[in-house]
């Protein structure tokens, strides 16, 4: 495995694999990785002889007041557990490679970005579209991997992919998470003992939720209210916001039925965390 800090290093490495008939797979992360990137990595090697992960905290997902300061970092180590499950190249460039002085082009999807951690990370959506567009352009991959843990992230680059005609398909990885249910998170990393016991909540509320629909609840604000009752029960969580919407649109919904999106973030003290639940409801 190679570590690559260029642009000019990684296109001129895909330009020979792709004559030499090699499919790429791309895994773009922000790294302190853990099993939910490996994860990606992992479906990435099995699809594609060539699986290329970047690794880049990218300053401009980042609003004025959040953590791209502290955000975690260790390249050593996550090359280690990326080379562990056969990732051929990590691209690792510093910000000044990536966004260069006098660059005026930004990438921004509408509608969709406005709800959920669009609503309350504002300008956030617009950093990733951009760095994750710039990324496909440099490295030219076959297929992209994303988490389904950021649900609304999913969504928004696969309707940037297809409005803007992106030749990469886009696969979404189902939720990886900690043996007791907690999402695992690079973010997980800033919990103490006492947090991390908290953070809990957020599956706890998701799974409830999952019960009273199973038990033939189907009016969304009921089981909202349900869901901020119980999170509001641990005295570490504060909640950002807890939403019920259509997968497609993530547009707020009344009656549970048809694809079905639960998504909340909730602060534990300091740290925000995010979770999420896909339903497919016959009606
Ligand atoms: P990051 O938070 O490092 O996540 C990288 C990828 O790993 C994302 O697609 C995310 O959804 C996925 N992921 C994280 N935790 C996961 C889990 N528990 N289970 C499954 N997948 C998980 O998301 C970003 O970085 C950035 O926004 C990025 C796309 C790299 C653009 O900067």
């Amino acid at each position: 495995m190679e570590i690559f800090k260029t642009i000019s290093e990684i296109r001129s490495y895909v330009k020979q694999e792709r004559r030499a008939g090699k499919t790429i797979g791309f895994v773009p992360t922000m790294g302190y990785l853990h099993q939910g990137h490996l994860t990606l990595m992992k479906e990435a090697k099995k699809d594609n002889d060539i699986v290329i992960v970047s690794i880049f905290v990218n300053p401009t997902q980042f609003g004025p007041t959040e953590d791209y300061e502290e955000y975690p970092r260790n390249l050593e180590g996550d090359a280690t557990l990326a080379k562990e499950v056969g990732v051929d190249i990590i691209f690792a460039p510093e910000v000044e490679e990536v966004y260069f002085k006098g660059a005026v082009t930004t990438v921004r999807i509408d509608g969709l970005t406005d709800r959920l951690c669009g609503a309350s990370r504002v300008g956030h959506f617009d950093g990733v579209c951009t760095i994750v567009t710039k990324l496909f352009n440099i490295v030219n991959p076959d297929k992209a991997y994303f988490g389904q843990k950021d649900a609304q992230q999913v969504l928004v680059i696969k309707r940037m992919v297809a409005d803007l005609n992106i030749d990469i398909e886009v696969v979404t990885v189902p939720i990886v998470r900690e043996a007791d249910g907690l999402a695992m998170s690079s973010r997980n990393k800033y919990l103490n003992q006492t947090e991390r016991e908290a953070a809990l909540v957020l599956y706890k509320s998701l799974q409830q939720a999952q019960q009273l629909i199973a038990s033939e609840k189907v009016d969304a604000k009921l089981i909202k209210e349900e869901m901020i009752k119980l999170i509001n029960q641990e005295p570490l969580a504060k909640i950002d916001y807890v939403e019920i919407v259509n997968q497609n649109n993530l547009e707020e919904i009344n009656r549970v039925e048809g694809k079905v999106l639960i998504a909340l973030a909730v602060y534990i003290g300091e740290t925000r965390l995010i979770d999420n639940l896909m339903l497919e409801l016959k009606n």
